[in-house]
């Protein structure tokens, strides 16, 4: 049995659906630990396109338990949204899905005010993906969240959100000048979804313990990445929760030795979507070339990413922080054309070389990369399944990287299908 944690080692995006639904095969458990409908997990079965914002990937396998636990929070209305669409394509998730009872609902007032403050920053805006996530997290922390189990009592439910709307209603009336949201109206839309979700729901927290000293393969499916922890990513331009291996204890009740491995997902190049500092973006020819060939485009929100080389700076500051022993290299075959490929061995600040990520974002912001520049392979590299069958330039960079940070590479993906991978270990032991 092993305990294995996947985790985005950038700005998300790393393509760590694919990895997850790979690995998926030999787990019991796939559960989610942090973050909610901001997440885009994209996965190609065939022909068939799944995005997936809040059920684990491993659904998609039709016979592992999905966790969505306590640390998540949920839109409800997109949840049973997903719910649905997975039932039509002959999913089955009725055995399957538990939600936590300790999961913080996203409310309609949350996603409002993600709106409105975004447009109060201006210039200066995080761009969120107006799901109502920072909103969410902060009632969470000042001791004004409702939790799942709170909707399933209904006085207690009602109480709750009598007080939040008064908060709110408040600061939508007095200060955004916006229109109050109805108390009656969001009351009986949530008992109407509470029916739909109400057999999914458990104590998850026990359900991972009994998982754990059952000794079953439990895969655990981070979201985001370790850029936008909200500790330990560029702030303020981050997400609200530990998208880390921080957030595992604290969103699903494992304790941190319990996990045996963790597998850092990276792309072979850079991409981050949203505001904030991003030192090896490339906005001409180069930049344009990665979004085209990766497809680089927002799941949730379909914005176009920004892309720019591999950082190798923000490699490094995201393996030590999770504690890598593997790492999963995404979309090698976008690189395919790239005569010369750049990565980035550290930073330039004022006269100085920097090998950390700045804590201030100021001088993150302003932080010029230094490159180490290699030879492109100019072969096609999609699709291929054989380490050996990879032109020798396109391990000469694997290695690089693979020395760079200290961490062996133990998946390789060439292209966006199921299949599309190089494994070089298998983690999981049955
Ligand atoms: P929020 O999580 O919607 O509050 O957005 C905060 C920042 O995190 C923004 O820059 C988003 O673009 C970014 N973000 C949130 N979720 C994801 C994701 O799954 N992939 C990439 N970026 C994300």
């Amino acid at each position: 049995m092993s305990v294995i944690l996947v985790v985005g080692m950038q700005w998300g995006d790393e393509a760590k659906g694919k990895i997850v639904d790979l690995l998926s095969e030999k787990a019991d458990i796939v559960a989610r630990f942090q973050g909610g409908p901001n997440a885009g997990h994209t996965v190609v079965i065939e022909d068939d396109e799944f995005v997936l914002h809040q059920i684990p990937s491993g659904i998609l396998r039709g016979d592992k338990e999905c966790v969505i636990g306590n640390g998540m929070i949920i839109d409800l209305r997109g949840l049973v949204e997903e719910m649905e669409q997975l039932r039509e394509r002959g999913l089955q998730i009725e055995d399957n899905l538990v939600i936590s009872e300790g999961a913080h609902l996203i409310m309609p007032y949350h996603r409002l005010l993600d709106g409105a403050c975004e447009q109060l920053r201006g210039k200066r805006k995080i761009g969120t993906t107006k799901r109502g996530i920072g909103p969410t997290y902060a009632d969470k922390v000042s001791y004004k969240g409702i939790r799942v189990c709170d909707l399933m009592d209904e006085t207690v439910f009602a109480r709750k959100l009598e007080f939040s709307l008064k908060e709110k209603n408040f600061l939508f009336r007095q200060f955004f000048r916006l229109k109050e949201l109805e108390f009656k109206e969001i009351y009986e839309e949530f008992l109407n979804l509470r029916d739909k979700v109400r057999p999914y729901i458990r104590d998850t927290r026990a359900l991972m313990r009994e998982a754990v000293q059952e000794k079953k393969n439990i895969l655990l499916e981070g979201a985001q990445g370790t850029m936008l922890d909200v500790d330990h990513g560029t702030y303020p331009y981050v997400t609200a929760s530990n998208s880390s291996i921080g957030g595992v204890g604290a969103g699903l009740g494992i304790p941190p030795q319990k996990i045996d491995h963790v597998i850092g997902v990276a792309k072979a190049f850079t991409t981050r979507v949203g505001e904030g500092p991003l030192p090896t973006e490339e906005r001409g020819k180069i930049g344009e070339i990665l979004r085209d060939r990766g497809n680089e485009f927002g799941a949730t929100t379909g914005r176009p990413r920004r892309c720019g080389y591999l950082d190798l700076v923000v490699l490094n500051h995201s393996c030590w922080l999770n504690g890598v022993d593997h790492l999963a290299i995404t979309k090698l075959d976008v690189l395919d054309t790239l005569g010369k490929i750049r990565v980035c061995t550290h930073y330039e600040f004022e006269g100085e070389i920097l090998h950390n990520v700045p804590v201030s974002t100021e001088i993150a912001e302003r932080c010029r990369p230094v490159y180490e520049d290699l030879d492109g392979w100019s072969e096609r590299t999609s699709g291929i399944k054989r380490y050996d069958e990879l032109p020798d330039k396109a391990k000469e960079y694997l290695s690089f990287v693979s020395n760079g940070v200290g961490v062996p590479i133990t998946i390789i993906g060439t292209g966006p299908g199921r299949s599309d991978a190089i494994v070089l270990e298998s983690l999981f032991q049955k």
